[in-house]
Formats: structure tokens, sequence, C-alpha cells
């Protein structure tokens, strides 16, 4: 069976395939239900043309990106409309007839359009319940035909993504002490890499024996996600995982690999996991924003010191992509690799 969705929709038992079954050690269900809130970014303040409301809101985003790696962004300026009409034609692209969606089937990590299943199927052990669209969007574009509103969708989304991002960049970038356009000229994030990803997890019976997403980092610089009505995304803090529930109409923002990389671990990428309910299907749509794929990416000169030496060593980001197309999950991560 190549589909999550297929293996439910044909199935007429209510238990899990065994190649789907995750053996979970306790430390994976070891979850922290108080749900701490994570930290919230006003887009208006870090925008303002008010320098001490604009310092303010860049303070927060540091704290927010040492502290925890994942904040919230409210007030961004994508509109409600258009992240339904996402979340909706991704929906659609899933209800393609088979046939259809596996013209657009891929298994390399650096295939323009990947239509898949699972995290790795290279690599995995144990198949996770998720299936997902996968397009390189930047320099080039790249997105499937059909359904036939998909592309123009998925192109104004990643117009107004980017503005939000290059905000972001700039308020980060002052508050490491750099100048505001350090890290876009420095990873070239006007040719930058760009991957648009929707995920498909639908209802499980046994949600409890299976993974949606398994815990790993997000490679790039920062991403930015958002999901359906269903929620299922819990990050790692302090030891424990949390189930994040953002506020309705924010944003989620996640900094990622190259981003620590960059900042030579001032700024973690946070290990995250999306787990799958029996209610429904959840969607979530990311976008990862990343260097350019030819830039080199090592800590930043600035950063480093001699009581404070480069934590790794430089590798392009595409180098760093494939591999990860070849690592497996239970050994050593890729920013392990690279140390
Ligand atoms: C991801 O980590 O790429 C997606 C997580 C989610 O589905 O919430
Ligand atoms: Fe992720």
């Amino acid at each position: 069976m190549f589909s999550v969705k297929e293996l439910v929709e044909s199935s007429t038992t209510m238990s899990v395939p065994s190649n789907y079954v995750c053996h979970k050690t306790p430390e994976d269900s070891m979850l922290y239900y108080e749900t701490e809130n994570i930290p919230t970014i006003d887009f208006h303040q870090l925008t303002s043309s008010n320098p001490n409301e604009r310092s303010k809101a860049i303070q927060q985003l540091g704290d927010a990106c040492r502290d925890w790696g994942f904040f919230m962004v409210i007030n961004h300026g994508v509109s409600e409309t258009l992240r339904e009409k996402v979340l909706r034609e991704g929906q659609s692209f899933f209800d393609l007839s088979k046939e259809e969606k596996m013209e657009f089937a891929g298994e390399k990590i650096l295939d323009p359009i990947r239509y898949g299943t699972s995290f790795n199927v290279m690599v995995d052990k144990a198949l996770f319940w998720r299936d997902y669209l996968k397009c390189l969007v930047h320099p080039h574009f790249n997105a499937p035909s059909k359904p036939p509103a998909l592309r123009e969708t998925v192109e104004e989304y990643m117009r107004k993504g980017k503005e939000v991002v290059e905000e972001l960049l700039k308020g980060i970038s002052l508050s490491l002490g750099l100048e505001e356009n350090y890290i876009h000229k420095r990873m070239n994030v006007e040719l930058g890499c760009k991957v648009f990803v929707i995920n498909y997890y639908p209802p499980c019976p046994k949600p409890e024996l299976v993974m949606g997403l398994p815990a790993h980092t997000d490679h790039g610089l920062l991403t930015l996600l958002q999901q359906n009505q269903l929620g299922g995304l819990q990050i790692q803090h302090k030891g424990k995982w949390i189930p994040i529930d953002p506020l309705p109409n924010s944003l989620l923002i996640n900094t990622g690999d190259h981003m620590e990389i960059l900042t030579n671990g001032k700024y973690k990428s946070v290990v995250h996991r999306a787990v799958v309910n029996t209610k429904g299907t959840r969607i979530s749509v990311g976008t990862a924003h990343g260097p350019n794929l030819d830039t080199i990416v090592d800590p930043a000169p600035e950063l480093v010191g001699d009581d404070n030496p480069a934590l790794y060593r430089s590798i392009t980001y595409r180098d760093y992509i494939l591999l990860q197309q070849n690592n497996e999950l239970d050994t050593k991560t890729c920013l392990e690799r690279i140390r």
C-alpha cells in the first residue's frame, strides 16, 4: 500500500498493520500536559515605525529563539481566507485519484515535486501515519498542475509568507547584534531554497501505536507552519514533550538547523513531532525557508570567539540535505554529524 489515506479508506478492520507500529521508549511518552504557552510575537510591533516598539519586539523575538525555538506570530498579514484556501487546496490534492497523485510520486529529497508517505521511506524502520506533498518552490517554482487552483494558491501563500519571514530574519539578525540584512546576505536568501509541504494525517484507529511524524528537527533557517482545527504538534522543551495549541489566526514559526549552525548554537533547532487521532484527518502546511543550496553554512564569525569556538563544520545546504536523506532516525542527527 503506497499511502496511509488509501490504507485507511480500504481497511475494514480497526487494527493497525504491524509495519506502522512504532516502538516507543518511556521518554517518547513523557508528556507535559500543563501546556506552557510558547511566546507570541506581534508582527505589527516588529515592523513598527516607532523605534521603542520595534526594539521591544526584537528583544522578544531573540528571547523566543533562544529559550524556545518555537513561537507564534500574530498580526502577520496572511489573511484567514488565504490560509483556509491553502489547507483546502491541499486537501483536494490528496482527494485526487491514486493514478493522478502517482504522477507526482518521488523519493529523493531534492525532487522538485514529491508526493510520498511516511517520513523517509529510504531509511524508515517503521512507517509513519502520514502522506505528504513536497514542492521546491524557490528559486524555481514547482507545484503539481492538479488540482487546478493549487499552483496559484501555493504561489500566493509563499509570497505572503516571504514578507513575514524576511521581517523575522531582519529582527533575528538585529537580536544577535548583527546588521539587519546579515542573515539575508550571508545565506543568500534572495536565491534561497524554499520548500512547501502539505502533511496529510488520516484518522487512526489506534493512535497510541503509531506516530504521524517522528521526532525530528527541520533543516533551513525558519519554518512557518499552520494546521487545520485538529492539533497534534508536540515540541521538546526542557526534556518534556509539550503539545502545541496555537492561538487562532496565528502562524507558528520554528528555527531550523541552519539557524542553529549560523548562530553557533545560540538559537536551537527544536525537536518536534506530530501525533494522530481517531477523530479526523489532520492537515498541516509547512514552508521551510532556507539558504541557497550552494551556500556554505557555518557559524557566523561574529558569533564565534576564543571562549566560544565554532561548534559546527562548514557544509553547503545541498550537502546537508543529502546527508539528511540518508540519515537513519535512531542514529545521530545531521547536526550531530557535522559537529
Ligand atoms: C513538520 O514538522 O514538518 C510538521 C508538523 C505538523 O504536522 O504539525
Ligand atoms: Fe518539522
